[in-house]
């Protein structure tokens, strides 16, 4: 028989709610997750895989730091591509940081086995169809498994579900203002077992179009190119598509090693925040709150610190009543979303190609990399939001 009440029930089994499920547990909260699809389904899903620190000293707090500091890639650098011409940016000699490639799947996964250990109830396929009583004293959640439908009454609800998800839904109209940047165009992604072309992620950006170098491992390559929005798979056979990277990723291309693709996608691309992130007794956090093209990889990252924050808000009022942090959970969260929906937006700006029938914005893209060349500070500024501004 699944438990009928939990102080906190989290919506969602990504990385924002496996997280959350480790932090309040281990501060002794009780919750339930639900999560609308299978477990094997959720470990499948191929995502970014590159951690700021905050978020690996996050997963080391919480018991997970084991695997990723045995298998995690820590770099201090990457490069800039424009042309073929390329300037490095170091990002530990300018603001003494380094971020670790490692794969959101290992995360997934190493978040699911420790809560597992610690015996979290966590429900799979068990999508969450109604949200009532947010404004009142207690929350209750209408969940489905096997097709029979349950309730689960909480205290507080965290929707960590995503950008399709219900919890942002629940949030009245009147009450809730979105901001989106749809952009045109969408990164064409595969991974293959071939070692990386070099040391460094290659963020290069060519007249035909963007194309980025990165990894999973020292043995499985990452790729992405910029495609039309609207691309299909089938239309990208992998001779096409290593074809069409090399030719992008210019000289530097002598490194790479092709080979058979073990998965293939298309994401589209698009900036969204949600605001507030709080109402009532629901509280956002993650993907369901905010996406941000891929471009500097802070989807994950932010989610983590989305959930950092709202821990400590929780652990605050069980332990003494205090519902400080509660009512700045949302300011607090969106100062920080700002700040990296800007340097994604920024970093998507500089290195894509757009529709420029003047030339303006490639003349802009040009100036912003002479600059950044010529520019300890602007070096400075990249580097420090590229490993993560703090929590
Ligand atoms: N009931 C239960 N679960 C749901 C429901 C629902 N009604 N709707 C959605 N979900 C689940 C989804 O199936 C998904 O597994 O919520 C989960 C949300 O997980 P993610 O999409 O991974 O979002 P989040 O945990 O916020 O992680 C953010 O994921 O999309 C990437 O780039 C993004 O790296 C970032 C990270
Ligand atoms: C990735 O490894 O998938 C990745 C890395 C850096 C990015 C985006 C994606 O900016």
């Amino acid at each position: 028989m699944s438990k009928q009440r939990t102080q906190v029930a989290i919506i969602g089994a990504g990385p924002a709610g496996l997280m959350l499920a480790r932090l309040l547990t281990l501060a002794k909260i009780d919750v339930v997750v639900l999560e609308r699809q299978s477990r094997a389904y959720v470990l499948g899903r191929i995502r970014a895989g590159l951690l700021e620190s905050g978020t690996t000293d996050l997963l080391r707090e919480v018991g997970c730091g084991a695997r990723l500091d045995a298998e995690g890639l820590v770099h201090d650098s990457a490069s800039l591509n424009f042309n073929g011409e390329s300037l490095e940016i170091n990002y530990l000699d300018l603001v003494g940081k380094s971020v670790t490639i490692y794969g959101q799947t290992e995360v997934t996964r190493d978040l699911m086995e420790a809560n597992d250990a610690s015996g979290i109830a966590c429900h799979y396929e068990a999508p969450v169809t109604a949200i009532d009583g947010l404004d009142g004293a207690r929350v209750r959640l209408t969940y489905l498994t096997h097709g029979q439908q349950h309730t689960l009454d909480c205290d507080y609800v965290a929707g960590c579900d995503g950008f399709h998800g219900v919890g942002r839904a629940a949030i009245p109209a009147s009450v809730l203002k979105t901001y989106e940047r749809i952009y045109p165009f969408g990164w064409l992604g595969i991974l293959a077992d071939v070692p990386p072309c070099g040391h460094e992620l290659i963020y290069a950006n060519h007249p035909d179009g963007f194309a980025l170098a990165t990894m999973r491992s020292n043995t499985r390559t990452r790729a992405y190119i910029q495609v039309p929005a609207d691309a299909r798979i089938e239309d990208w056979p992998d001779d096409r598509f290593w074809a069409e990277y090399k030719h992008r990723l210019g000289p530097v291309s002598k490194g790479v090693t092709t080979g058979p693709s073990i998965e293939k996608s298309v994401a589209p691309l698009r900036s969204f925040v949600a605001e507030p992130m709080r109402f009532g007794r629901l509280f956002l956090a993650g993907d369901a709150a905010h996406i941000v093209p891929p471009t500097g990889a802070k989807g994950l990252n932010l989610a983590a610190s989305d959930v950092r924050y709202l821990s400590r808000a929780l652990i605050a009022f069980y332990a003494s009543g205090d519902a400080g942090l509660i009512d700045t959970y949302s300011e607090t969260c969106l100062k920080r979303i700002w700040k990296a929906t800007r340097f994604s937006w920024w970093m998507t700006t500089l290195l894509h190609k757009f529709p420029d029938p003047d030339g303006f914005g490639t003349a802009m893209q040009r100036a912003e990399f002479e600059y950044l060349k010529s520019s300890r500070t602007a070096q400075v500024s990249l580097a420090e939001n590229y490993v993560g501004l703090p929590i």
